[in-house]
């Protein structure tokens, strides 16, 4: 695999598969940029060695057409700003007008294209649209690690094109921390996996449990395994066919000595919404008519405390509904604890993209832990073993 380092972009035009599928309020304003800040220095390194940017993205999931609330213009404005270079939009990003605003790119010049998914072609990987994006640049580069599990045209099928193809920086460092904390973790090890849904964790936890000391587990998904284990759990969140699986899970990871911890007390709540009315009781104890929302605080003190004494910590997944700040309790207080063990035992913390990636940034934590990945999807899968089509389409 090229890195960027190890080539001279002068006088080349950059073709650059990012990943700018920010989110956006009602004003079209973006509200997290962490994805587009990600990959500044990919873009400053290129226009620094004398070459010029097109770069192309996907914005949410359009249904095949152009759509207003996900055209890529509303982020030309701030990535003017971000780059200090004023940011030149193409409003379809293949087509005459496209190929002639980048042919007339000069060095140090950055255009940035319309939605890929305007077009059906692209979550198909159609060769043809492939192609003709491929007449964009003179060389490929690949920093969009957030969407290297599709095998889109411009993330995977697009590489047959070009001689030259180039992994980005964000690309290259999602890589090596996620390979750190595979092959090469300072013990102990703990993961701490939260979010709504076993199943969109189970290859994940599995694979873990090979690597990992300690498994700690919250979030929505912890109240099936509490009813697996024959707590009451409310209305809370159950995936009822999971049941069987949790406990498998928690039989697989006695038998390879990992210690696994759940909830012990949960902040309930008497209907969906901030203002619900709260109590705080123990974990498998939920009245019929109330649910869990939160961990409660003798959890926080329990994954507190191995948390605190653990030297490689990932985590993927909120331990409540942090969007109410009633209920962010669990999850900020596990957010400060990643901190400490970060900043006062130097321990290496990873940060999974998505959910848990948003509650360290909106806590403004992002900076004070060792990595904060811009995938969500992507990441596990990579964790998981799968190859992705983004990274291998750069061998
Ligand atoms: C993401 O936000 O997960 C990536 O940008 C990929 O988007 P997708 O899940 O719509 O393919
Ligand atoms: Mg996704």
């Amino acid at each position: 695999m090229k890195t960027l380092d190890s080539y001279n972009f002068s006088g080349k035009r950059a073709l650059i598969r990012v990943d700018f599928n920010v989110p956006l309020n009602s004003k079209f304003e973006i509200t997290d940029d962490t994805r587009m800040k990600a990959t500044l220095p990919t873009i400053s390194k290129i226009l620094k060695d004398g070459g010029s940017c097109v770069l192309m993205s996907h914005l949410g999931r359009p249904k095949g057409g152009p759509e207003d609330k996900y055209s890529l213009k509303h982020l030309v404005g701030p990535l003017s700003i971000m780059l200090g270079v004023s940011v030149k939009f193409a409003d379809d990003c293949i087509g005459d007008s496209a190929k002639e605003m980048a042919d007339s790119l000069q060095p140090g010049e950055v255009l940035l294209l319309e939605n890929l998914r305007f077009y059906k072609e692209e979550e198909k990987g159609d060769v043809a649209f492939a192609e003709k994006l491929s007449k964009l640049g003179d060389v490929y580069v690949n920093d969009a690690f957030g969407t290297a599990h599709r095998a889109h045209a411009s993330t995977a099928v697009i590489a047959q094109f070009f001689t030259d193809k180039v992994c980005g920086y964000v690309m290259q460092a999602e890589l090596d921390n996620a390979q750190r904390v595979l092959d090469n973790a300072d013990r102990p090890f703990t993961a701490i996996m939260g979010g709504a849904k076993i199943s969109d964790k189970i290859l994940i936890i599995e694979k873990l449990l090979d690597s990992v000391d300690n498994l700690i587990i919250g979030g929505g998904m912890s109240y099936t395994f509490t009813k697996a284990q024959g707590g009451n759990i409310g209305k809370s969140l159950l995936e009822a066919d999971k049941q069987e699986l949790a406990l498998e899970l928690l039989e697989k990871a006695k038998a390879k000595g990992v210690q696994v911890y759940l909830p012990v007390d949960n902040v309930i709540s008497d209907g969906f919404s901030n203002d619900a009315n709260r109590q705080i009781v123990a974990t498998g104890e939920i009245p019929d008519d109330w649910e869990g929302l939160d961990i409660g605080p003798e959890t926080i003190a329990l994954f507190s405390d191995v948390l605190s004494k653990s030297k490689t910590i990932l985590w993927n997944g909120p331990m409540g509904v942090f969007e109410f700040p009633n209920f962010a309790i669990g999850t900020n207080a596990i957010a400060d604890v990643v901190v400490k063990a970060t900043e006062d035992n130097g321990a290496f913390s990873l940060i999974g993209g998505g959910d848990s990636a948003s509650a360290v940034n909106n806590a403004g934590y992002g900076d004070r832990v060792s990595y904060v990945s811009t995938g969500g999807g992507a990441l596990l899968e990579y964790m998981e073993g799968k190859v992705l089509p983004g990274v291998a389409a750069l061998d």
